[in-house]
């Protein structure tokens, strides 16, 4: 929903980063798995790439904080390309953790690119968060 938000201010391609492997439906089950992947440093297989990732200059990347960062699927799919030289604006939703250490990690997982404050949202408030959203988006100055 965020990521429509955003597509709707500044156009774009949307990607869904889908791992090949599906997560369980039950949520608690979800979070064992993830917990194991995040201790191993696990990189999932992704379902999908991108063949024009040079086309692209600024890259918004959004993810649910899980274990207080990115998903591994997230890093799986930050060390696919060469991202050096574009600006990443990441947004996460959360529910109470806000973007946790995914900042910084987004930051040494990609240390030739500019990214720039990220945004984090409740995902429980995700509806009501368009003027969030669009406040974030001027605030960074793309234009
Ligand atoms: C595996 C897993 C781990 C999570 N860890 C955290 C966390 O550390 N901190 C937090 O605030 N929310 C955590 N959450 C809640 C998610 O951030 C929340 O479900 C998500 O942002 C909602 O987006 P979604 O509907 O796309 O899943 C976790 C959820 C899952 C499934």
């Amino acid at each position: 929903m965020v990521a429509e938000m955003i597509r709707e201010k500044v156009g774009g391609t949307m990607f869904r980063i889908e791992t090949v492997h599906e997560y369980p439906m039950d949520y608690a089950e979800t979070t064992d798995v993830a917990k194991a992947e995040q201790k191993a440093g696990a990189r999932p297989e992704l379902r999908s790439h991108m063949s024009n990732m040079d086309d692209y200059g600024v890259i918004f990347l959004g993810y649910p904080n899980w274990w207080g960062t990115m998903p591994m699927a997230v890093f799986t799919f930050l060390e696919e390309y060469d991202l050096s030289g574009k600006t990443i604006a990441p947004f996460c939703t959360h529910e109470g953790g806000g973007l946790g250490s995914s900042g910084r990690d987004l930051r040494a997982a990609c240390p030739d690119s500019k990214v720039l404050d990220g945004l984090d949202i409740y995902g429980s408030r995700v509806g009501s968060s368009a003027k969030t959203v669009n406040d974030w988006i001027n605030g960074l100055k793309l234009i």
